[in-house]
């Protein structure tokens, strides 16, 4: 066990951040308010669109953003293989049914060149998520959307302030949909937003987040509650000021971990399209197993043993997940049970299953010292030797 601890994740807070809680605190105003409206300002104005609607979490903005899109039973949506479980989990709790697509094998995102397979008459959607902060392919995939008529609901939970080929990421699909969990590139705690520059989706988003309700007591949609509070906001708005600064230091160590651990033979640094703005949410790296004799996951564990944390997520494709191997979804099978497809997912996707359990994301985040990137270097330099 090392002396030193290196964290790959941690938030960082000023004293706007202190100085909004306290505002709220004093104001005694908790629910959403002015806070939340400032921060969706902010958040619509660095994405570049009409509408930002902020939810309590990245999920319930990706519920939402497939429930406004108007997602019937059984419709089917396709998503990639590798991604966190809740961009799925979003579509079967939207009456949806997930199709898993593979994964580009440089990028890690959506494979474009897998979509035609798993189009159907019953498809209405697409979701690129942009992983570990690299923008997804979105040029052959809003082409391939147009052509069949998809709506495409951008995954940009792990992409605060990425752009592609000069389009901030939430401004190019129909909607685009973020998370500001704890661990994220800036935090509300937790909390979420909706980017659309569609007005009439943002309206019925802003109407189904606060219980579906027109006025004090009309339900006239199913509605929920999937507020922000101006407490959450409030962080938020404070945040979002230190994005690009925070952004640019996770490049500047990215990159420097890129160039110094570049040359070993058992670990490779991730893919950069030179015409993305990556966010690098995570500074990702792909581990050989045959080269070092063990997996990611052993990987993983000895460097938290030499005081190294690192990223280690997404260790199985997703369709080998039980709650869709078994469709495990509402108790009758539902939504899978309202569409005549089989969707077996015994499926084997190569470029998904190459890489699931063999990715690792080094600490790369702003509140890192000179001290602890060097420390970083050496352990993973002399990784084998300990
Ligand atoms: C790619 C992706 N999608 C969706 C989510 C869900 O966001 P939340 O945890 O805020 O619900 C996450 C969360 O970490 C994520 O990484």
């Amino acid at each position: 066990m090392s002396e030193r601890h290196v964290s790959v994740a941690t938030p960082i807070l000023g004293e706007e951040e202190y100085d909004n809680v306290e505002a709220v605190l004093d104001s005694g105003r908790f629910l959403q308010g002015p806070m939340v409206e400032e921060f969706e300002a902010k958040w619509a104005e660095l994405v570049g669109v009409e509408h930002a609607v902020a939810v309590s979490n990245g999920t319930t903005a990706l519920q939402l953003a497939l429930n406004a899109m108007g997602l019937e039973p059984g419709d089917e949506v396709i998503v990639p293989s590798l991604t966190f479980g809740s961009t799925a989990t979003a579509v079967v709790h939207q009456a949806g049914v997930p199709v898993f697509a593979d994964i580009d094998r440089e990028l890690y995102t959506l494979d474009h060149t897998d979509l035609e397979r798993c189009v159907s008459e019953h498809t209405e959607a697409v979701i690129p998520v942009h992983l570990y902060g690299h923008p997804a392919e979105m040029d052959e995939i809003r082409a391939f959307a147009d052509e069949h008529d998809l709506a495409v609901i951008e995954d940009a939970a792990q992409a605060h302030g990425a752009s592609y080929k000069g389009e901030p990421v939430g401004s190019i699909g129909d909607v685009g949909c973020f998370s500001f969990y704890a661990t994220k590139n800036i935090t509300t705690g937790e909390g979420g937003i909706v980017t659309t520059d569609d007005e009439e989706i943002a309206d019925r988003i802003r109407l189904l987040r606060s219980h579906g309700m027109e006025g004090r007591d009309e339900h006239v949609a199913l509605g929920y509650n999937y507020r922000m509070s101006d407490l959450n906001a409030a962080i938020g708005t404070a945040q979002v000021d230190r994005l690009l600064g925070f952004n640019d230091r996770r490049r500047e160590i990215s990159e420097r971990l890129f160039e110094e651990l570049g040359d070993l033979e058992w670990i490779s640094p991730g893919t950069v399209r030179e015409y993305v703005e990556h966010a690098y949410f995570w500074a990702p790296f792909e581990v050989d197993p045959d080269v070092i004799g063990m997996s990611g996951k052993d990987v993983w564990r000895e460097l938290k043993d030499q005081g190294v944390e690192t990223r280690h997520r997404y260790v199985d494709p997703l369709y080998e997940q039980p709650v869709f191997e078994e469709h495990r979804g509402f108790n009758s099978k539902f939504p899978w049970s309202e569409n005549p497809r089989e969707h077996s997912y015994d499926l084997h996707l190569p470029n998904v299953e190459a890489v699931a359990g063999n990715t690792l994301g080094l600490p790369n985040h702003p509140g890192l010292e000179e001290a602890d990137i060097e420390y970083v270097i050496e352990t993973v330099r002399s990784f084998g030797s300990f």
